[in-house]
């Protein structure tokens, strides 16, 4: 920590703030594109795969937000924008829409989400209270974050946290559901964009299905990891997601109660499987799918 940032606590608040600033900026520029009628839409990774001048459009907003009060900071978005640490140990993971095929049909569910992570053996953040720790490729670097905000500007929701000290949505602390069982638990999930991937899911769900009260496929990780927070979901998995989708939404997850695992007892949540829930349901998620995961 630097001088410049002033005590952990205050720190730690303070990232907070600039997530939910960045993540409520970009959301009411978002939406303002859509109700003007200015969304073009493009394809990324394949062709059900989209994306649009509005996701671009937001992540530079947010670039520009954050690195404007915080110089030190990296930042990493989806849509590839990015810039160089000055060194605090802060990067700045984002979605700048996580569904945005929501986004493009106006489905309520599509989100901003800003993280601010750093890496979990780096001095300068090791006062910071525990929250969750996740690398993005199984081989990547490990990382945990430490603050965040999630807001979906078609609800007005907007979800927020930081290590230690709770996850809120709209001002309203969140508990998540605690009693359930896998027998009579909603899942969520997600697919991805290749049918190689979709083949490996769709496993996965004809393993789970059958055991399950039922499962829910929103479209927005970010947004399911909220709602497993508030107790709107029992449990949520999925292969294939990256750290842009779900880095928010651990903490605001973990922060709710939420127990985050990967697919072995020895694997930390990454993309290649990433499984929240009470400890009852996570554990059963982990025992169920977490062996069809292959690196
Ligand atoms: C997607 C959403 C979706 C999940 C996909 C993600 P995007 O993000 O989070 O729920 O199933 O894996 O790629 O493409 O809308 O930013
Ligand atoms: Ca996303």
């Amino acid at each position: 920590m630097s001088a410049a940032d002033g005590d952990g606590a205050h720190t730690l608040e303070s990232l907070e703030a600039l997530a939910v600033d960045a993540a409520t900026e970009a959301g009411g520029l978002i939406l303002a594109m859509l109700e003007n009628a200015d969304v073009h839409v493009a394809t990324k990774s394949s062709s059900v795969d989209v994306v649009t001048n509005a996701d671009r459009a937001a992540e530079s907003a947010i670039i520009e937000r954050i690195t404007r009060v915080r110089s030190d900071d990296a930042v990493l978005g989806e849509e590839g924008g990015h810039s160089v640490s000055g060194g605090s140990g802060i990067t700045w993971v984002i979605d700048p829409i996580d569904g945005t095929t929501n986004f493009v049909y106006r489905i309520p569910a599509a989100c901003v989400s800003v993280a601010a992570t750093v890496e979990p053996g780096d001095e300068r953040w090791m006062h910071i209270p525990n929250s969750p720790l996740w690398h993005g490729a199984p081989d990547a670097p490990v990382r945990r974050t430490i603050a965040g905000a999630i807001f979906n500007p078609f609800t007005n929701e907007l979800y927020r946290a930081r290590a230690g000290a709770g996850a809120s949505r709209n001002g309203e602390q969140l508990r998540m559901n605690d009693s359930a069982e896998l027998a009579t638990a909603l899942i969520g999930t997600g697919f991805g964009y290749t049918a190689e991937r979709r083949r490996e899911q769709a496993e996965m769900l004809l393993k789970l299905l059958p055991s399950i009260r039922d499962i829910r496929r929103l479209g927005s990780a970010a947004y399911d990891l909220c709602l497993l927070a508030q107790g709107s979901l029992d449990g949520y998995y999925e292969r294939g997601i990256q750290e842009w989708d779900f880095a928010a939404g651990v903490l605001i997850a973990a922060e709710a109660g939420a127990r985050i695992i990967g697919a072995s007892q020895d694997a930390l949540p990454s993309s290649r499987l990433l499984i929240a829930g009470n400890s009852a349901i996570a554990d059963a998620l982990q025992s169920v799918v977490g062996s069809l995961a292959s690196d």
